[in-house]
């Protein structure tokens, strides 16, 4: 316990006063403290190879500033598209918001077109299927979530295959019916738009192609868990949950 209080004490003496090395190794020795004493925390090692890459955390703190938590999610999507590229197809995403992941899928992508699906006024009203089991999760709010069609052309004003489709899913996937697709991103946190956006692009996927949930695994986000939940029982495939808390299904060959 005492070398505890010890390295606590060298940890705010080196965060206050260090250099950007020891900062950065008070930082972990602190959440390493607080795993000790809470018996848990949130993270894992900081030492990797990703977390040196500058120009990805100042794209990642441009395009969302203010937001530390879904860095490891973001470099996780990229790599998916970035393993894709030797795949024909193209890409889709369901939910962009602001563009962040839209911007990094298509920076790793090297073919294809990138189609977005959107409301661009947020999520839709919450369902039966969104129900927490947990009250403590707070829930969705019909809204939440808005960004304009015009900020994120903005953000990806640099990349010219990307194609917009503003409505609510699935209304507009008729569109890209004849198309077939090596990633596709579903980010819509709710029951409804996430069993369509599955339902609808899973047979549509090139063989090897994956469909990211971004929320599969995230407490806040009971009915997407549930819509792949559901159909991953009802076609016998399963679903690799990453301790980002994203969900993938990979197509198989037939
Ligand atoms: C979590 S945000 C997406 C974040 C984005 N993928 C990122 O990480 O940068 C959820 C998005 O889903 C959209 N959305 C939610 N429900 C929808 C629905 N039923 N139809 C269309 N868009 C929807 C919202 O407008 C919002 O932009």
């Amino acid at each position: 316990m005492l070398g505890k209080f010890t390295r606590f004490g060298r940890g705010i003496r080196w965060l206050v006063t260090g250099k950007p090395a020891q900062r950065r190794r008070a930082r972990q020795e602190l959440a390493r403290i607080a795993a000790g004493l809470f018996g848990d925390f949130p993270l894992s090692d900081d030492y990797k190879y990703w977390r040196q890459d500058r120009e990805f955390l100042a794209d990642y703190q441009r395009l969302s500033p203010g937001n530390a938590f879904s860095q490891d999610r973001k470099w996780t999507l990229r790599e998916y598209v970035r393993l894709s590229n030797r795949l024909t197809g193209d890409l889709a995403e369901c939910g962009c918001y602001q563009g962040a992941t839209a911007y990094f899928m298509a920076q790793a992508s090297t073919s294809g077109t990138l189609c977005l699906f959107d409301s661009f006024e947020g999520i839709s009203r919450p369902g039966a299927g969104d129900n927490a089991d947990d009250d403590q999760i707070m829930p969705w709010a019909e809204g939440d979530l808005s960004a304009s069609e015009s900020v994120v052309r903005h953000t990806l004003e640099s990349f010219t295959n990307v194609e917009y489709f503003k409505g609510w899913i699935p209304t507009r996937f008729a569109e890209v019916s004849h198309r077939r697709f090596r990633v596709v991103h579903i980010d819509v946190d709710l029951y409804q738009p996430t069993r369509d956006s599955i339902e609808f692009f899973y047979p549509r996927l090139v063989t090897g192609g994956t469909i990211v949930m971004d929320d599969y695994g995230l407490m806040t986000c009971p009915g997407a868990r549930r819509a792949a939940d559901e159909f991953a029982r009802a076609h016998g495939i399963d679903i690799l949950e990453l301790p980002t808390g994203q969900g993938i299904i990979t197509r198989q060959a037939d």
